[in-house]
C-alpha cells in the first residue's frame, strides 16, 4: 500500500487539472482495500473519493479528503463452457490493455471498445460504450467491498442495472461500494458488431468486407477512427465526451426536425437520441475557445484543456456551451463527466 499526503493529482486526471488532495492511497488487494475503508470510516467525517485513471472526472477545486486508487491487477480465465469464456479481471487493469490482451488470445466481444481511456473498475461503474457496444453487455458479475462494513459483496449482471452510461454504482451504491474485480463473459467465436452506422460507412470507404474482418483488423479500425476524432489524453487534456447524448420525447424531436430537417436522431428506449456533438456544433461552438479551455475542433462533444486550464475554466466553458444549446434548441445537456 502507498500513502502520500498533500498529493498533486495532475497525472491522475486526463484533463490534466493541477488539483491537490489531502491524502492519496493506492492499494493492491481487496484485503488492503477493506482495511483502508474501515480505517476511513473510523476517522469520519473526512470525505473520500475513489478514482481510476481520472478519465471521466473534472476537479473543480482541491479535494479536502482522501483519494483512493486501485492497483489490483491480473486477468484469469475462471470458466469455459461451449463457445463462452469468463475472465476475472482486477479493477486496476488498464481497459485498453485488457481489450488488446483479449484480441490476442481469441476472447471476442470487446473489439469495438478499443482505446477507451480508463480502467476496468470504471468500465463497470460507467458502463463505457462506443460504436454500438457497451461494457455492461459483457459483464457477468462485479465484485467489490461494501464501504460501510469493509465486507466483500458480489453483484450479478442484473443487479448492476446497466443503461446508457449508467449503473447502480452511480445511484444507490455511489460512495457505498468499491469495485475490486469484474468478470466478463466473452466468446471464443468472433461475431463482429458492425451495427453502428459510422463503422459501416468507414468500412465501405476503406473497402473492408465484413466477412473478411479479423478481430485484430476490427480493433485497428476502431483505434484509427478514435485517433482521428478524439484527442490523445497524453497530448491534450480532455475527458472524452463531456456531455451525454440527450434523449428527447418524440414530439420534441419532430418539432426540431421541422426547423432542422438534417438533424441526426436515433430511436432510443424512451424517445429519440440526438447527438450532443451536433447540437454543440450547430450552436457555433466547434473549435471555439474560452481562455485556456475549448471545444475540440474535430469532435464537438469533447472539451479540451489547451494548457493551464483550471477546473473552473472548464466549468465556465461547459456552462456557456450548455446555455447556448438550451437557448437555440431548448435541450438541456447533462455532463457525462463527474464534477468533483
Ligand atoms: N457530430 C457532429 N459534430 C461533431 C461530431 C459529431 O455533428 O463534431 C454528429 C454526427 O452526426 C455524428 C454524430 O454526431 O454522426 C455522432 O458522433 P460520434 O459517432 O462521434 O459519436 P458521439 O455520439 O458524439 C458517442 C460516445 C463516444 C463514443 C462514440 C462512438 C457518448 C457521450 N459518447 O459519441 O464515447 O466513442 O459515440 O460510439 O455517448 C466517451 O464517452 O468519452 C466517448 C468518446
Amino acid at each position: 500500500m502507498e500513502t502520500y499526503t498533500d498529493y498533486l493529482l495532475t497525472a491522475h486526471n486526463t484533463f490534466h487539472i493541477a488539483a491537490r488532495c489531502r491524502r492519496f492511497i493506492a492499494y493492491s488487494s481487496a484485503t488492503e482495500l477493506s482495511q483502508v475503508l474501515q480505517d476511513l470510516n473510523a476517522e469520519a467525517p473526512l470525505p473520500w473519493l475513489h478514482i481510476g485513471e481520472g478519465s471521466n472526472l473534472l476537479f473543480t477545486h482541491d479535494y479536502p479528503g482522501t483519494v483512493l486508487h486501485s492497483k489490483i491487477l491480473g486477468v484469469e480465465e475462471v470458466e469455459r463452457y461451449g463457445d463462452e469464456v469468463v475472465l476475472r479481471v482486477g479493477a486496476g487493469e488498464n481497459w485498453d490493455r485488457l481489450v488488446a490482451f483479449c484480441v490476442e488470445r481469441g476472447y471476442h466481444g470487446l473489439e469495438n471498445l478499443s482505446l477507451i481511456p480508463g480502467e476496468v473498475g470504471a468500465s463497470a461503474v460507467q458502463n463505457i460504450g462506443a460504436y454500438g457496444s457497451e461494457a455492461g453487455q459483457f459483464i457477468r458479475q462485479v465484485e467489490g467491498i461494501d464501504a460501510a462494513t469493509g465486507q466483500p459483496r458480489v453483484l450479478q449482471h442484473d443487479d448492476c442495472r446497466y443503461a446508457y452510461r449508467d449503473s447502480v454504482f452511480k445511484h444507490e451504491l455511489r460512495g457505498r461500494f468499491v469495485v475490486t474485480h469484474v468478470c466478463y463473459k466473452l466468446s471464443l467465436r468472433f461475431q463482429p458488431n458492425l451495427s453502428y452506422g459510422a463503422l459501416q460507412r468507414e468500412m465501405a470507404a476503406r473497402r473492408l468486407e465484413a466477412h473478411r474482418l479479423t478481430p485484430q483488423a476490427l480493433r485497428e479500425f476502431v483505434v484509427d477512427i478514435r485517433r482521428a476524432k478524439l484527442p490523445d489524453p497524453a497530448e491534450l487534456g480532455s475527458a472524452g465526451s463531456f456531455f451525454m447524448n440527450p434523449v428527447v420525447d418524440r414530439s420534441v424531436c419532430e418539432r426540431l426536425l421541422v426547423d432542422y430537417p438534417d438533424m441526426p436522431h436515433y430511436e432510443a428506449p424512451n424517445g429519440y437520441k440526438i447527438p450532443a456533438a451536433w447540437l454543440i456544433e450547430h450552436s457555433g461552438w466547434k473549435g471555439r475557445r474560452l481562455g485556456p479551455a475549448g471545444v475540440y475542433d474535430r469532435q464537438a462533444l469533447v472539451l479540451v484543456n489547451y494548457g493551464g486550464a483550471t477546473g473552473a475554466d472548464i466549468v465556465r466553458l461547459s456552462q456557456a456551451v450548455s446555455a447556448d444549446v438550451l437557448g437555440k434548441f431548448g435541450i438541456s445537456l447533462q455532463p457525462e463527466v463527474n464534477f468533483i
